[in-house]
């Protein structure tokens, strides 16, 4: 398993360029299962989570090509397909789930490993069922596999009232509701960019969608959806993440790619901790005012509110900020687990259920640590570029999930890291 090695005290300068969102590509990719004709994808981001989820549509039918170094994908899904999505590779990722909805409006029938837990919390499906089952769909748990059928063949429109904006809920029906008999409502939908992202591909590929980006989704079914080639939209996370990279070094960096309207809540935080973001023609512009960053308190909300996915970052950032900070987890019910981490580097933090209280401290010192998760391994690669001495983060695999290239990008501004490949 490879770690990666970061010595601290460097300051960063220069510019990184974001790539695309890999949750807008994980319910991009599905979407070929809609269609008979050619999807492409354009800005692909090249990341473990994208072969897994291609490995998965491959072992149902669809044939997919990567060009350009992995940044463009080609899928076609023509003719019979295999609609049993087998526990081997959906256990590896959630976003797997994300292929019930197409098989069902296209095949009527599905068979779908249930993906199982996974280290942030339980993460169940219930409001993807049940928002199918109003559908027309019947949905049966059998040895850890939905079996799902649309009666008649064919899922009919349907008005579907989620308990929580839950963001692959609101993509499994959305896409389930384009091949549906009829009008299908979301209403108390999720309004993450990804999903203006998807609404925006398929609406290319002939699917009849409004009010994506709001919390009420209007989709009128169709008989069938064409190809298209849709650019994937910026990784709102990535930015986030490396938008944090000169907080903790001092120095200035400007993310390619990254705008404003993707980062609001994250950036009125970022604000009221004292550092300046503005926007460029190319990107965000990110820099600290003062030799510290301060305190601030953050609650993790769905879509505009705060990204449970900058929760990790963002308390790596307030371990060294000037004052005390809370952070309140909403979204997940056990994402602190880079807390412990971060203790042994010396950070302060307090965790009681879902809120950590955290007292910055003037300096931390590089330690052995381990990533538990994708966003809680990069929050310790950035508290190392602050820390004192060497921090290696094990287990990165986690990493490899979600950001392309850590090392390359941050090397290449200035930081000093390196990836020790393992046995
Ligand atoms: C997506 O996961 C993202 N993954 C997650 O990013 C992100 O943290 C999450 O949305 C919230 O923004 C992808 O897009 C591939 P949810 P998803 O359904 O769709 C509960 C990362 O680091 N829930 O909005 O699974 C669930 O348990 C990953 O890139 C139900 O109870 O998130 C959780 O507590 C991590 N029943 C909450 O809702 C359901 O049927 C949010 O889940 C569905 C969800």
């Amino acid at each position: 398993m490879d770690s990666i090695v970061v010595k601290g005290g460097r300051e960063l300068n220069g510019q990184i360029h974001i790539a695309g969102a890999k949750n807008a590509a994980l319910a991009l990719m599905p979407a070929t299962l809609l269609s008979e004709e050619p999807l492409t994808l354009t800005n692909a981001p090249r990341l473990s989570d994208m072969k897994t989820m291609a490995e998965l549509l491959r072992s149902l039918g669809a044939e997919i090509t990567a060009l350009q170094d992995g940044k463009v994908q080609v899928m076609s899904t023509h003719g019979a397909i295999n609609t049993t999505a087998d526990y081997d590779i959906v256990r590896k990722m959630r976003a797997s789930n994300l292929v019930l909805g197409p098989l069902l409006a296209r095949e009527g029938h599905a068979i779908v490993s249930l993906p199982g837990g996974c280290a942030i919390g339980a993460r169940p499906m219930d409001i993807h069922t049940d928002g199918l089952e109003k559908m027309g769909a019947s949905i049966e748990l059998k040895d850890g596999y939905l079996h799902a059928k649309a009666a008649g063949g064919k899922l009919k429109g349907a008005v579907i009232d989620f308990p929580f904006a839950s963001v692959g809920a609101t993509e499994n029906l959305m896409m389930a509701a384009t091949l549906a008999k009829g009008t299908t409502v979301i209403n108390n939908a999720a309004r993450e960019p990804e999903i203006v992202d998807l609404a925006t591909c398929l609406r290319a590929m002939g699917a009849q969608i409004e009010g994506d980006g709001t919390s009420r989704i209007e989709i009128q079914g169709v008989d069938r959806l064409g190809g298209a080639t849709h650019p994937v939209v910026t990784d709102r996370i990535e930015l986030g993440t490396y938008m944090l990279a000169p907080v903790f070094t001092g120095g200035e960096i400007e993310c390619i790619g990254g705008r404003m309207h993707l980062v609001e809540s994250f950036v009125e935080k970022l604000d009221a901790a004292g550092v300046d973001v503005t926007e460029t023609k190319l990107g965000l512009k990110v820099k600290r005012r003062g030799d510290r960053p301060r305190a601030v308190d953050v609650t993790t909300e769905p879509f505009p509110g705060f990204p449970t996915d900058l929760q990790a970052q963002m308390m790596a950032m307030l371990c060294i900020a000037d004052g005390k900070s809370v952070l309140t987890e909403t979204i997940f019910e056990n994402r602190f687990m880079h807390a412990p981490e971060l203790i042994r580097m010396g950070a302060d933090i307090e965790v009681h259920g879902n809120t950590a209280t955290v007292t910055g401290v003037d300096k931390m010192k590089g330690a052995p640590v381990m990533a538990t998760d994708l966003r809680a391994s990069v929050s310790l690669i950035l508290a190392g570029l602050a820390s004192e001495g060497e921090t290696i983060v094990n287990r990165v695999y986690h990493l490899d999930r979600g950001y392309e290239h850590v090392e390359e990008k941050l090397g290449a501004v200035g930081a000093q890291i390196e990836r020790i490949t393992g046995k």
